[in-house]
């Protein structure tokens, strides 16, 4: 068994050696489920261990025949480290530095991040702290007087980081930005766009100043022109689907922000199901391994799974439209209504490699 521990949270993968596993082997560890069990050969399975408290428990292995192995104290779960932040950025900027005004979307970068971890600039707690992932949260700047301060993150068991020096609050003299509304250009209040990006988006505000950056979400627009101190043309990057927020950031480093701004869809082109949807099949189906890959379009192509122009004749449209025999597996999360409906429309439209 690789490795013999894991953090308390769960989610470390572990391979197991043994003999006899089959498709349908339950692993448990401490009698938890481990998770996304993958059987590589009759000798060898992954798994991805869950959550559990500290300490040594048995691994057990049972097979859909209920022949079952156990492994006493094979496993250590061990306390979840501290965390460390090593920097901080401005949303869409490399920059650690921000208005004394406060309001500024900040990303603080490091490790071992969790759930309700509190962030703090010079004992001041972030307006709002959002965690993204182990690596990654987001917080909102409290205002502060001009002044180079320290960054301090506690994670909700206590455990606290800091990185001194890591953050500078900047003067301001012009007023801050904001944005009114977004629309996409032409319409009167379409706020919705596909997933590729390249659509072009109206920013209604004030206080734009010249060399203002806009942001969806994290991405940048692939073009931001500030038309005038009220408006802003962007031009979206691509994104995964879903509502995203539209930042503008003037070079004052002051910000402006507007919650749930845009939706992307996802169109049905190989591009966007390429990008979204492949990466939760190429898990289970890579190259030569299990029925069909779905590694790349020659590979879908080849594989048989799709007759072009007919979804209905296609074995991959078939499948994850299949209720009782879902793709993914219902072990796995289910693809959402508007990525089976982009399957449908991509192979419709003859699973084209566009
Ligand atoms: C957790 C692993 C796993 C994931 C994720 C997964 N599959 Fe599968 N898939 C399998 C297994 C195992 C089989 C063979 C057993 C079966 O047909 O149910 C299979 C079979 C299939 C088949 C039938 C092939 C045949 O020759 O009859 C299709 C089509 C398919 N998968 C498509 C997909 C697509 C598309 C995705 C992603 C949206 C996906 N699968 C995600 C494991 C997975």
């Amino acid at each position: 068994m690789r490795p013999e521990e894991g953090i308390v949270d769960g989610g470390t993968l572990i391979l197991i050696d043994g003999e006899g596993f089959m498709s349908g082997t339950v692993v448990t560890l401490g009698g938890f489920r481990c998770e996304s069990v993958k059987i590589l050969s009759s000798r060898q399975l992954t798994c991805v261990t869950p959550k559990h408290e500290v300490g040594w428990v048995n691994v057990q292995i049972t097979r859909p025949d209920f022949v079952k192995a156990i492994l006493i104290s094979g496993f250590q779960f061990v306390p979840r480290p501290a965390p460390v932040i090593t920097s901080l950025h401005a949303a869409g900027s490399t920059k650690a530095e921000g208005p004394e005004t406060g309001g500024q979307v900040l990303i603080f970068l490091g490790q071992h991040f969790v759930e309700e971890a509190e962030a703090r600039l010079d004992g001041m707690k972030c307006i709002s702290s959002y965690l993204i992932s182990p690596s990654e949260l987001e917080c909102v700047t409290p205002a502060h007087a001009p002044s180079v301060v320290d960054a301090l993150l506690t994670n909700p068991d206590g455990q606290t980081t800091s990185l001194s020096k890591a953050y500078t609050y900047v003067k301001v003299v012009k007023p801050p930005p904001a944005i009114m509304k977004v629309y996409v250009k032409g319409t009167v209040d379409s706020t919705t766009g596909p997933a590729k990006g390249g659509q072009e988006l109206v920013i209604e505000g004030k206080d734009f100043q010249t060399g203002a950056v806009a942001l969806l979400d994290k991405n940048q627009c692939s073009t931001t022109t500030v038309v005038s101190s009220t408006e802003i043309s962007c031009i979206t990057p691509a994104h995964a689907q879903g509502v995203v927020r539209v930042t503008v950031t003037n070079p004052d480093t002051q910000m402006a922000f507007l919650e749930n701004a845009y939706t992307y869809f996802l169109d049905p082109s190989f591009k966007s199901i390429d990008a979204y949807v492949l990466p939760k099949c190429v898990k289970c189906h890579v190259k030569d391994y299990f029925k069909g890959s779905y590694a790349s379009y020659d590979d879908i192509i080849n594989g048989g799974h799709v007759v072009k122009g007919d979804p209905t004749q296609s074995k991959m449209y078939l499948r994850v439209s299949d209720p009782n025999a879902p793709m993914p597996p219902a072990s796995d999360p289910a693809l959402s209504q508007e990525e089976v409906r982009a399957i449908y429309d991509w192979i419709l439209g003859g699973a084209q490699n566009n």
